[in-house]
């Protein structure tokens, strides 16, 4: 049996760790507590900005977030990915790693976008068979994220069935994206307090915040490349309060601002999680 998912390794607000301001990091008093990184971004990079992401690992807690998993697509597993992805964690000890809950290979072909799943019991049966391959193949318990959803393809069952039914038989850990969520209630209209509510705080390892563009009233597009707005922020106050003070990510993937203004964003964050005092 594989580690399982220990809530010592991170702590409080992290960030997600970009080539747009790592060289800045050390510049500055405030630092983030833990960083997130996506391992496609580094596992090739060389020269000066690997040195530079080897010092940061030194001095920082990291964590992984995939990007090219797929682990709903119909596809095999990509085993020679997952090779360098363990190679990755392993080299560089890191416990933790999450993905999407999405797919983006089909028959071989790349699309370079996270993709709705319907959410049958067909395709949760699929990921599950898949979630355990993976697990035991990296040997940690890795975490699935609930994703921004704009079209809903063949629906069995409610998102948070889905979810569930796929934990419950992968023994997999749930990465909670508030923002998702609330992006999801406004395009497709429903509470996003209610979704909340259904969460097994059990399920969750951490939480992800971000911005998003807001298109029309009824349409918003999950960009992260704007502020967190005062809703989400609301909604991870609630989140923080109901399902548990877990670690929470500022995820800035766009338009990304001078690093000095990031971290006026990173501190909101910080304080959020820091002021709440249910520590589970
Ligand atoms: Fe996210």
């Amino acid at each position: 049996m594989w580690p399982m998912w220990s809530n010592e390794i991170i702590k409080g607000a992290g960030l997600g760790l970009r080539t747009a301001f790592i060289e800045e990091i050390y510049d500055y008093n405030l630092k983030p507590n833990w960083f997130e990184v996506a391992p496609e971004n580094w596992i090739k990079k060389g020269g000066y900005l690997k040195k530079l992401f080897e010092k940061i690992r030194q001095d920082f807690p990291f964590i992984c977030h995939g990007l090219s998993l797929s682990i709903g697509s119909p596809d095999p597993i990509n085993f020679s990915f997952l090779k360098e992805l363990k190679d990755f964690l392993d080299y560089y000890e890191i416990k933790l790693y999450s993905e999407h809950l999405s797919f983006s290979y089909f028959k071989g072909s790349n699309t370079y976008d996270l993709l709705p799943l319907p959410f049958t019991k067909e395709v949760a049966d699929n990921i599950i068979e898949k979630l355990k391959i993976v697990q035991d193949f990296l040997n940690r318990q890795i975490a699935i994220e609930n994703a921004s959803i704009y079209l809903i393809l063949e629906k069995e069952m409610e998102e948070y069935e889905f979810i569930q039914y796929i934990i419950e038989n992968a023994n997999c850990k749930l990465l909670l994206d508030i923002n998702n969520v609330y992006v999801n209630s406004v395009n497709h209209g429903f509470n996003p307090y209610d979704f909340i509510d259904k969460i097994n705080p059990e399920w969750v390892m951490y939480y992800h915040i971000a911005g998003h563009d807001r298109i029309e009233e009824n349409l918003i597009i999950d960009t992260h490349g704007q502020n967190v707005i005062d809703e989400v922020y609301d909604l991870l106050r609630y989140t923080l309060e109901t399902i548990g003070n877990k670690p929470v990510l500022l995820e800035r993937d766009n338009n990304i601002p001078p690093y000095k203004e990031l971290l006026k964003e990173y501190k909101k964050v910080k304080d959020i999680v820091e002021n709440e005092k249910k520590f589970v």
